[in-house]
């Protein structure tokens, strides 16, 4: 899978792609990230990607000229299955839409900033909008780097142990279970004995309970729509 992210602030996104889960897929070639700089696509001497709003009012629009020609720079080399635009208005992201663009085979993940991006810009060539949560982050990158990691991570390949994304919290409409590692006793604080009888099959039972409990206690939005257990 490729994903380009077009942004101002490219600097922003080097770290978190630079490290960890990010970092591994890339190096085994499972993902390649790559990060698009705007501006270099702007059309005058001093570069500029954004503009007062038409019709006044406080805040700068990104132009439409720039972020279009860096899109079209990118479509004239390969198709693209999704451009997604990062904003607080789009979809909510959850599990669900990271499984579907995991899916997929290049994406392109746009990242705003000031007032947000020209109108035209969302009406011809955004194919999907998303938005991390309902709070106003000050540009795009962000969300852009919590969608990548979402998405890059349940890639096949990408963790270690394949299980692992598969009983991830959410991945079943289910929050996922407490888990314990040594010491068995910590500060007088057992861990619950089923986990130490080797019974596998009764481990599975008890895990899947926890989580129904947990989901029930903390997300019961999630459990509606779900038979009863
Ligand atoms: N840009 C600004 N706020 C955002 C949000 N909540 N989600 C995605 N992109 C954003």
């Amino acid at each position: 899978m490729r994903i380009d992210i077009l942004t101002i602030l490219p600097e922003l996104l080097e770290g978190p792609f630079s490290h960890s889960i990010l970092k591994r897929a890339e190096q085994k070639g499972l993902a390649e990230i790559h990060l698009n700089n705007i501006r270099e696509f702007s059309l005058d001497k001093h570069r500029s990607v954004d503009d007062y709003a038409y019709g006044g009012g406080a805040g700068m629009v990104m132009m439409a000229e720039p972020i279009v020609r860096c899109i079209e720079h990118l479509q004239e080399q390969r198709t693209y299955d999704e451009i997604i635009y990062m904003t607080p208005d789009g979809d909510l992201l959850n599990q669900k839409i990271a499984n579907e663009l995991s899916l997929r085979g290049n994406l392109m993940i746009l990242c705003g900033h000031y007032k947000g991006i020209d109108q035209r810009i969302r009406d011809r060539w955004i194919t999907r909008e998303i938005s991390i949560g309902d709070y106003v982050l000050s540009g795009g990158e962000l969300g852009a780097a919590v969608l990548t990691d979402a998405i890059v991570r349940l890639l096949p390949g990408v963790l270690n142990d394949e299980t692992s994304a598969l009983s991830d919290s959410f991945q079943d409409d289910l929050l996922a279970p407490p888990v314990y590692t040594r010491p068995a006793d910590f500060r007088g604080m057992p861990v619950p004995e089923i986990l130490l009888s080797g019974n596998f099959a009764r481990i599975d039972d008890w895990r899947h309970q926890q989580s129904v409990e947990r989901t029930r206690q903390r997300r019961p939005d999630l459990l509606r729509g779900r038979e009863k257990e």
